[in-house]
């Protein structure tokens, strides 16, 4: 890539494409939008590099002060800013375990929480993350999500079974597993990202929440794919107005430039000794500049009130591809909130198992149909396990270069099914 400006990426030999992907789920408000890359231009000749153990920076005051009024619950009041979304896991992850003086942690099944060693080991959406690096770091337990997929289920499973199955199995974990006692955390992506784009229902997250209270458990939300306006509110855990007491975020949070956060509650980041947070890089002057001036673009560019608007377009051009003869039998499922949004096709190379089998569909038909989009000028990406397509525009994306990107995708899975 050689140059990115709003919803387009040019390449080195001169292609232009519109891109879907944002550098997965970063470039919320397009490539290089023009009041962050100045603010962070700025920024680069007052000061770039301050260390937080030496002196807090201007940008990094200023960016507590916006994100504040912004958190899902008041009382998420005590931030931290690191660099990337996994390091803001692994002071998750330590941070429970200092609170509670409990060592284990329950994740869920397709979680992706990243790839150094702490968050490797909490993620389990592929074993393409973990395969050579093992042993993993102990104390960790897995749950099921509420996804019919993973729990061999048809598509049309109601929401009530989904979230009583997936409770169940929790129950489960904790009388067979881990007892409370030893379980410090619960740590979920409100919207299961790497692992196949599946919105956590309400009542799972508020199932969650109520099993946290009775046993003493920190509930850790890791925001960092679906937070930021991603999915129509600043943070996805809004839609259930359930209270995280650890969340993470990152990405969208300074459009591209490296910068991650893990937001807690005072009474409990008082328990952290002094010292035991901390790394060279973490808050980053230019980046906490760069998501000062996001957060501002937010409120002055109404993005959420866009990524409404674009987001039902999204689905209904989805919706009519799906109900339409000659491709509804190849797709499985169309699924989403605001712009993290998937497409699910069926496979004749799943197992024996699974109930998305169907022997006369295409076989790679997410790969393909990726493939085919970037050959028409589209830049889309693949997600999971499954066969799962991911859009994941810019939120300020207008609703022409959406319905462009609508239109590419709906040729391309029409031609890749009739090839077979
Ligand atoms: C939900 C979630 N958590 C954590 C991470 C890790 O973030 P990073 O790649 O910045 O380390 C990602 C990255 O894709 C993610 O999607």
């Amino acid at each position: 890539m050689a140059k990115g400006e709003g919803s387009y990426v040019s390449f080195e030999d001169g292609r232009r494409m519109l891109d879907f992907s944002c550098g997965i789920g970063v470039t919320n408000l397009g490539h290089c939008h023009p009041k962050v890359s100045k603010a962070a231009a700025d920024q680069c000749m007052n000061i770039v590099h301050a260390q937080c153990s030496i002196a807090f920076h201007g940008p990094y005051l200023r960016l507590i002060e916006k994100l504040i009024p912004i958190m899902p619950d008041p009382s998420l009041d005590s931030f931290f800013l690191w660099t990337s979304g996994s390091e803001a896991i692994e002071a998750s992850l330590k941070m429970a375990r200092l609170i509670t003086g409990r060592q284990n942690i329950i994740t869920m099944q397709g979680g992706y929480h990243g790839r150094t060693f702490g968050a490797m080991a909490v993620t389990k959406s592929k074993t393409s993350y973990s395969e050579g690096f093992f042993p993993l770091m102990p104390g960790v337990f897995t749950t099921a999500f509420p996804y019919w997929h993973q729990l061999g289920l048809p598509s049309s499973t109601s929401e009530a079974e989904l979230v009583r199955q997936a409770l169940y199995q929790l129950d489960l974990v904790l009388k067979q597993q881990t007892a409370p006692r030893d379980t410090a955390a619960i740590l979920i992506e409100p919207v299961l990202g790497e692992g196949g784009y599946v919105q956590a229902p309400a009542a799972f997250l508020r199932g969650l929440r109520e099993v946290c209270d009775k046993h003493g458990i920190l509930l850790i939300v890791d925001e960092v794919q679906s937070g930021f306006g991603r999915t129509g509110k600043y943070f996805n855990i809004e839609y259930s107005g359930v209270r995280p007491d650890i969340m993470t975020m990152a990405k969208g949070l300074a459009n591209g430039f490296p910068l991650s956060a893990v937001v807690s509650r005072k009474e409990l980041t008082d328990k952290l000794k002094p010292g035991s947070m901390g790394g060279t890089y973490a808050g980053n002057a230019v980046s906490c500049a760069a998501a000062v001036a996001v957060t501002n673009a937010f409120r002055e560019e109404k993005v959420l009130e866009n990524v409404d608007a674009r987001s039902k377009e999204l689905f209904a051009a989805l919706n009519k591809l799906k109900q339409d003869p000659e491709v509804a039998s190849s797709i499985a499922d169309v699924r989403g909130q605001g712009l993290m949004v998937a497409v699910e096709f069926a496979s004749p190379l799943y197992s024996e198992h699974d109930p998305v089998l169907a022997q006369s569909a295409p076989k790679n038909l997410a790969t393909r149909v990726a493939k085919r989009c970037m050959e028409k000028g589209l830049l889309i990406l693949t997600t999971s396990v499954y066969e799962v397509i991911r859009f994941i525009p810019p939120l300020n994306i207008s609703a022409e270069d959406l319905e462009k990107g609508c239109d590419i995708f709906t040729a391309s899975v029409k031609e890749v099914v009739r090839e077979g």
